[in-house]
């Protein structure tokens, strides 16, 4: 099964905090990296110590959050893959897209912190000759693949990821891009591709007058500040309450690495990574209604895997067969950018689950972890434990103490929730415990569920701050730059993940939706 989450916490000040030393390789010869820690992570709130539940709680706290697919959200399916493909871009360890000679420990730093600036995209740049393979011949241009026919779907350009290189056939499988866990699951996959045909695209709408040796270089910001603004306008507010988003965004931080020089090197709280940015589990559906040959709910979360290849075979072929290409109608909802001819009636539409402590079944049993192992609720629990994650209980007073305003759930609140999990199941001396030291990520999906499924109050300022710094430290940056505008969008001041697919897919349905 997929692992796109770290084993290893390497927390600054702290050292490395894991029962294993697993987590993402080494990808840089001895020296090297004995000049850099691994990737940066460091802790927000206080230490939860003495505040850990045991593992029989936790292993029955995560069995009642897995369960049949509970209410539906009114965010579209396409926002929870984006999320992945998000998280992906924050935790990208560069590093070994560096050669390992003559790399500064500065650059070294950059790569294994985190940032928004698409280098899951880009790798280290075409002139880097490790990142070369992810570019066209004129090193400008990212590569795109193709599908393999099946059936009556012909083979079409550009509607896979790359792939070919190697010389088994698991290795010309793979997906040739900077990060592999993009390959993890089709939707993902599809993610990926589409920020490939938007870098490309702008790549083309770039005046002739931008010298040869600029317009790599110049797309490559033009692109990555236009996925901040959708970040920052459209992704963030669908998951967090929006107050909170424009708080943050328009008056600062209050919590975490305040008054940090802006383009020092961030780094990534577990308090997001363990448990905030967690929250995209529960957005997760067991089935798709995936496009016009998968449809009614045929598309379900183990064919996505399947039709991969990072775990999956691309069912045995080595290429994406065409009828698995995705209907991007399907994922995101046009009518936001009044394009009525490119949507779906409702009831092929997909959307997010509702953002709340419930989890799809099929996250119950993730295939390729032991048994007593495979539910992802209790894995996210089990390493909070492990780095002895503050509880919500800790980081709502915590965040109070730094002038942040919330309301702390009631104790009824806690307990009951709101159509999520039930707590029911557990022994009276067992919920007493999950209700005094609740863990960070119940807490805050609880207090999603009381916020018609986006988070609020602590959640909601963890993962504002943390994408607020994220962004400010990258090289290109809207925080930094704030009179910056979108130029794709309807306006200067709209560009919304609809945009985006509008100008990487020309606004064409026959590329959006080539299957009809
Ligand atoms: C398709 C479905 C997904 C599966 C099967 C999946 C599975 C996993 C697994 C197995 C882990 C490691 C758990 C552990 O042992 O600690 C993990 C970590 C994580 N996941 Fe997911 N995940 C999925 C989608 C998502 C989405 C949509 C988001 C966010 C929007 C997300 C955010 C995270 C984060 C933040 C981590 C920790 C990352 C780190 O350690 O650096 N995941 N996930």
């Amino acid at each position: 099964m997929p692992k796109h989450g770290s084993e290893s916490f390497f927390v600054l000040g702290e050292g490395l905090l894991a029962e294993t030393r697993g987590g993402r390789a080494r990808t840089l010869g001895a020296a090297a990296e004995a000049q850099v820690a691994p990737f940066r992570f460091s802790r927000m709130g206080p230490k939860g110590a003495d505040r850990q539940l045991s593992e029989a709680n936790l292993k029955r706290l995560g069995n009642a959050m897995v369960g049949p697919d509970g209410p539906a959200a009114r965010v579209p399916a396409g926002f929870t893959y984006l999320g992945q493909f998000i998280d992906h871009d924050l935790t990208f360890d560069q590093t070994d897209k560096m050669l390992g000679e003559n790399v500064s420990p500065a650059r070294l730093l950059q790569g294994r912190s985190p940032s928004l600036d698409l280098d899951s995209l880009y790798g280290a740049g075409p002139s880097d000759p490790a990142s070369a393979i992810f570019y066209e011949s004129d090193g400008i241009h990212l590569k795109m693949g193709k599908t393999v026919r099946i059936g009556g779907d012909r083979a079409m350009e550009g509607f896979d990821l790359p792939r070919g290189a190697g010389s088994s056939a698991a290795a010309r499988r793979a997906a040739i891009i900077p990060d592999p866990r993009n390959d993890e699951n089709l939707a993902v996959a599809q993610t990926h591709l589409a920020l490939i045909r938007f870098h490309n695209r702008v790549v083309d709408s770039l005046p002739g007058s931008v010298p040869d040796g600029q317009r790599f270089a110049r797309a490559r910001r033009l692109v990555t500040k236009h996925y901040q603004w959708m970040i920052k306008t459209d992704y963030l507010p669908r998951i967090c309450a929006p107050g909170v988003v424009n708080d943050v965004f328009t008056n600062g931080r209050k919590a975490f690495e305040v008054g940090a020089a802006p383009n020092a090197m961030p780094t990534m709280p577990i308090e997001f990574s363990v448990a905030a940015f967690r929250l995209g589990h529960s957005m997760i559906r067991s089935a798709y209604n995936w496009n016009a040959r998968f449809d009614n709910g045929a598309g379900t979360l183990d064919l996505l895997f399947e039709f991969a290849a990072l775990n999956g075979t691309l069912g045995g072929s080595q290429r994406l067969p065409s009828n698995w290409i995705a209907d991007f109608r399907r994922l995101y909802d046009f009518s936001e950018a009044n394009k009525p001819n490119l949507t779906v009636p409702e009831a092929k539409f997909n959307r997010a689950m509702r953002i709340d402590t419930s989890l799809a079944n099929p996250l119950k049993d993730l295939p390729g972890f032991p048994q007593n192992e495979a539910n992802l609720a209790f894995r996210n629990l089990v390493r909070a434990r492990m780095v002895k994650l503050a509880t919500g209980q800790q980081m709502t007073r915590f965040l109070k103490s730094k002038g942040v305003q919330l309301t702390a759930l009631t104790h009824a609140q806690l307990r009951d929730g709101r159509s999520g999990a039930d707590l029911g199941a557990l022994t009276q001396q067992q919920r007493a415990a999950v209700l005094k030291n609740t863990p960070l990520w119940f807490y805050l999906l609880r207090e999603a569920e009381f916020n018609a499924g986006r988070l609020k109050g602590v959640g909601a300022r963890i993962v504002a701050e943390t994408f607020h710094r994220a962004m400010e430290g990258s090289q290109a940056s809207i925080v930094r730059d704030p009179s910056w505008r979108p130029e794709f969008g309807p306006n200067r001041n709209t560009f919304r993940m609809v945009d985006l697919l509008l100008f990487a897919f020309e606004g064409k349905k026959k590329l959006l939706a080539p299957l009809g």
